[in-house]
């Protein structure tokens, strides 16, 4: 349809039919297989609303799909298609690793790569709209959802934004959905990492750290922006004209559907901000929300509101015609089943592409933390298999909704393809394990010369409303690897989990730490094949690993404060108990090749602002193992409007290096490079002396001055 073609409908609808575009249903309105994804409240709808709702989530599949649109239809006077959505987040059935765990790819192409294959599926399943990507800048282990997260670092994050809006709407073409970029604003930085709690950060971090992936996916052409749970401010982001209007729409220019999270409108009350849903209503409306998901303060009370010369009719016409518009883009007048089949479901559903491309993914995103020569093991080592994960089938990941635990290939399945007469003790509880049993286990590996344990938390303990008071392993945990260890036994340890974890207490006791998050559907072919060499891990951390959780929140891209700590006793920023340092370090991850920085130049140490400053670094693998290195570009300003962080990520490269060759990754800055928001929220760079590093983690790198002049 044209745009005056959607006027048109817009001024032909009546109020109701108006209003009921406002409002989303669950799944289970129209299916009882609707996925509930949150608290379902009693919406006390009439069935005029259902059947003129403009859109519903949480249940896809094509034949679902078709008969609900066309049952939908029949009861809508004006035929206008409803909207079907859905969290596809990293993966639809063929489920790719966890978006942390993406983030420690450090390749944006990897993230770009699990949205197109999730698009495709979700497109033949009949889903038009996914929640994601999720691009909340993370710095809390404690919080669950970190694992939805692609990192602390704002750089990465743009990129992997961009990737992923790009990756799911592909121009809206063929096996494509609308993509919903979410949560607005900054609900990754919840006080204590405590699930829907306060956030409360200055303008200067929010918008230099907290907005900018927002924004690069609103760039990059996102259809739809999810409101967050959390206050800003003080003030609901659901009900905050401040960020809706004059951030979201007039700043950023974002002209697409504004959609609350689930039971967000009407939790504008228990915020305190709105006497009733009349009140939330209306404070969401003014504040530019379009859509209601969940719950149902608009329907039953916008009529009212209006005649009561409380809210303006246009912005209910606005908020509708900015959904036609949605429906419109997508295609839907012309087509309202949006090209699903079950044919082509079936087709591209769990296709070997798909699959393969999982592998490809998730063989990026481990990351190597620890290994004292003893991996890659030989097909013929001696070597039991301990642990609860072995046989583990949830490796999806919290946000894995359609993907099937039996489609998983286990860590045991992934290990029998390089040791078919491989020795196992599978049979433990991951949570606990008495000592008789670790007694037995070790007895069970009794002659070999390796224990590989496999170890973490269960998938339950990441994802939404999934925060810990802890990010320790489970005691037995460790005291498991400590009676390993006690043995002389070479102790592996793999690891799943959901959030940077406290490896404090067995760093000492093992001799290799391969962190894979969880990485998918192949889960297992790719743990087994990295233990085995056939993957080279290339991961580099994405989330600070702290010595302990006394340390959090600490992230690479800190301020300095006024007394630095550099390791005397005295008045400094520091604790008396624990270094200042991560265990393990932003962007740092190790491979089982040999890699060398031979040189770092840069072309000029003086740079005006319509110059670039050129770095090039030679790196070379010393090994005669090919593998990948990430070469990363941090800039600090050492003197400016507001405090800057020590270190901020500015590049970085991935590139294969072949056994005993070297590689050169040439760099460029510019001025933009250099600009922030200062204290007045002004865009600008400053003149004057600048450090750049240069090297293969946050805190392993080369310095540099450079001024700008
Ligand atoms: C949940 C989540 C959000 C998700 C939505 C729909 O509460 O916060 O990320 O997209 O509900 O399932």
């Amino acid at each position: 349809m044209t745009n005056n073609e959607i006027q048109a409908l817009l001024e032909e609808m009546t109020f109701q039919e108006k209003i009921g575009q406002l409002i989303q249903l669950p799944g289970n309105f129209y299916d009882l297989n609707g996925e509930i994804t949150g608290p379902m409240n009693e919406l006390d709808i009439t069935e005029e609303i259902i059947h003129n709702a403009g859109s519903t989530l949480g249940f896809t599949g094509a034949s679902n799909v078709v008969e609900v649109q066309k049952r939908h239809l029949k009861n809508s006077r004006l035929k206008i298609p409803l909207l079907f959505m859905a969290d596809v987040v990293h993966g639809c059935e063929t489920i790719f690793p966890i978006p942390l765990a993406m983030g420690c790819a450090f390749n944006p192409e990897a993230a770009y790569v699990s949205a197109d294959v999730a698009a495709t599926e979700a497109y033949v399943s009949g889903c038009h709209v996914t929640f994601a990507p999720m691009v909340d800048l993370v710095r809390d282990p404690r919080w669950g959802r970190v694992i939805e997260s692609n990192g602390e670092d704002p750089y990465l994050n743009k990129l992997y934004a961009s990737a992923q809006v790009e990756g799911f709407q592909k121009d809206l073409k063929e096996f494509s959905v609308a993509s919903c970029v979410k949560h607005f604003a900054a609900y990754g930085a919840p006080e204590g990492g405590r699930e829907y709690n306060t956030v409360d950060i200055s303008k200067v971090s929010l918008y230099n750290e907290y907005l900018p992936a927002y924004k690069a996916a609103i760039d990059a052409g996102v259809k739809l922006v999810m409101t967050s749970f959390n206050v800003l401010d003080f003030v609901p982001a659901s009900a905050n004209s401040w960020l809706m209007r004059n951030v979201l729409r007039d700043e950023f220019g974002f002209d697409g559907v504004l959609i609350s999270d689930w039971g967000a409108v009407e939790e504008v009350i228990n915020h305190g901000v709105a006497a009733d849903k009349k009140e939330a209503a209306l404070k969401c409306l003014v504040a530019g929300v379009d859509i209601e998901m969940s719950t149902s303060c608009y329907v039953n009370n916008l009529e009212a509101l209006v005649n009561e010369n409380k809210v303006d009719s246009k912005l209910i016409d606005e908020a509708v015609l900015r959904i036609l518009t949605l429906k419109n883009d997508l295609g839907l007048f012309e087509d309202p089943f949006r090209g699903c089949t079950t044919a082509l479901e079936k087709e591209f559903t769990m296709c070997e592409d798909h699959l393969e491309k999982a592998y490809q993914v998730a063989s990026e995103s481990m990351v190597l933390l620890k290994n004292d020569q003893v991996l890659p093991l030989k097909n013929d080592a001696k070597v039991c298999y301990i642990g609860p994960q072995l046989i583990e089938t949830k490796l999806l990941g919290a946000w894995s909704w359609k993907g099937r635990f039996e489609d998983v290939v286990t860590i045991k399945d992934g290990i029998l393809k390089h040791q078919p007469e491989a020795l196992f003790y599978e049979n433990m509880n991951i949570e606990y394990c008495s000592e008789e049993q670790m007694v037995e286990a070790l007895e069970h590996a009794r002659g070999q010369d390796y224990v590989v344990l496999a170890l973490g938390e269960p998938m339950s303990q990441g994802g939404e409303a999934a925060s810990r008071s802890s990010i320790s392993l489970y005691d037995w945990q460790i005291k498991f690897v400590e009676l390993a260890k006690a043995r002389n036994f070479k102790v592996i340890v793999t690891l799943n989990n959901s959030r940077p974890l406290d490896l404090t207490p067995i760093i000492d006791h093992c001799d290799a730490i391969l962190e894979c998050w969880y990485l998918g559907t192949r889960s297992g072919d790719v743990i087994a094949d990295a233990l085995f060499g056939k993957i080279n891990p290339s991961g580099k951390l994405a989330m600070t690993f702290p010595r302990n959780l006394g340390q959090v929140p600490i992230y690479y891209n800190c301020l300095n404060t006024g007394r630095p700590y550099y390791g005397e006793a005295g008045y400094f920023s520091r604790y008396l108990d624990v270094d200042n340092s991560p265990l393990y370090a932003f962007g740092y991850g190790l491979t089982y090749s040999n890699f060398k920085i031979k040189n770092i130049l840069l072309d000029r140490q003086v740079m005006t602002e319509d110059q670039v400053v050129k770095i090039v670094v030679d790196v070379e693998n010393m090994s005669n193992v090919d593998g990948k290195e990430v070469i990363q570009v941090y800039l600090r300003d050492l003197s400016a409007d507001v405090s800057r962080p020590l270190k901020e990520l500015k590049r970085f490269k991935k590139e294969v290096i072949e056994a005993h060759t070297t590689k050169r990754f040439e760099f460029e800055l510019s001025v933009e490079d250099f600009k922030y928001y200062n204290h007045n929220l002004e865009y600008k760079a400053d003149l004057g002396m600048f450090m750049i590093y240069v090297g293969n983690s946050s805190d392993n790198c080369q310095e540099f001055t450079l001024e700008l002049k």
